[in-house]
């Protein structure tokens, strides 16, 4: 499975098998946390058979069952720090949907307290991503038109677009899909709308746009 079908393969799954992630499908996953650390400068943390997080009220109000393990998003305390784990956990996601794994992105319905993950001085647990071998492998869902989502200054160009679609199968908190993307000339801008989680769901749209889009001929305006 490439990106580009990982992308169209992954949905949110809240309900998990109680198979065990282990062997080859164990060191991969490690093996790009391990990269998205070193790239980042986060400290990305995988927590296995660690239900406390996920046995209380709050987590079963948020129609989670069997949730064994997550991925810790932790890094230093700044004004990057979300969208930084919104870029590399997404990259995450989408290495887990390339291993057969199922996920959901958890900001709220868990309790933070009782994660499993180290955090260090001067840093913070942003949110949690939950990992395992789901009952099913989730639905499609709504989302906003390519129009709503994009903008260019003349005729869309076919890669734009691309990014566009990607973006659109992003994850976000409550299917906000509070972003947008503009064209000026061949630099892409990246917007966060005021919303709830919105700098971390721009980094994961972002990541999804750079599928979508290629790396040539164009560069993100930072
Ligand atoms: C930053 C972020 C935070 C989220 N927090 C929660 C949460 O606390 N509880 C939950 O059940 N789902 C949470 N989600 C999952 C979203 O509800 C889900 O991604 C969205 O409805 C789109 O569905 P999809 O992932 O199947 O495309 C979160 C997603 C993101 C990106």
């Amino acid at each position: 499975m490439d990106l580009w079908e990982a992308i169209r393969a992954r949905h949110s799954v809240r309900s998990y098998t109680d198979r065990r992630i282990e062997g080859e499908t164990l060191d991969a996953l490690r093996r790009e946390i391990d990269a998205c650390n070193r790239e980042s400068g986060l400290n990305i943390q995988l927590c296995l058979n660690e239900p406390d997080a996920f046995s209380s009220l709050i987590a079963r109000y948020g129609r989670f069952r069997n949730a064994q393990n997550y991925v810790a998003l932790v890094g230093k305390k700044g004004a990057d720090l979300e969208q930084k784990c919104g870029y590399y956990g997404e990259r995450i996601v989408l290495k887990a949907a390339q291993l057969g794994l199922d996920t959901c992105w958890v900001g709220g319905t868990y309790r933070k307290g009782k994660a499993a993950a180290a955090v260090g001085g001067g840093e913070k647990l942003a949110l949690v991503i939950s990992i395992g071998y789901g009952e099913t492998h989730g639905a499609p869902r709504r989302t906003k038109s390519i129009e709503q989502l994009g903008r260019a200054d003349g005729v869309m160009p076919d890669w734009f677009r691309r990014g566009l679609e990607a973006a659109q199968l992003a994850p976000t908190a409550m299917n906000q899909q509070q972003f947008r993307f503009e064209l000026h000339g061949d630099r892409v801008k990246a917007v966060a709308l005021p919303g709830f989680y919105a700098k971390v769901d721009l980094g994961i749209a972002r990541y999804h746009f750079e599928i979508g889009a290629g790396s040539e001929g164009w560069r993100w305006d930072e």
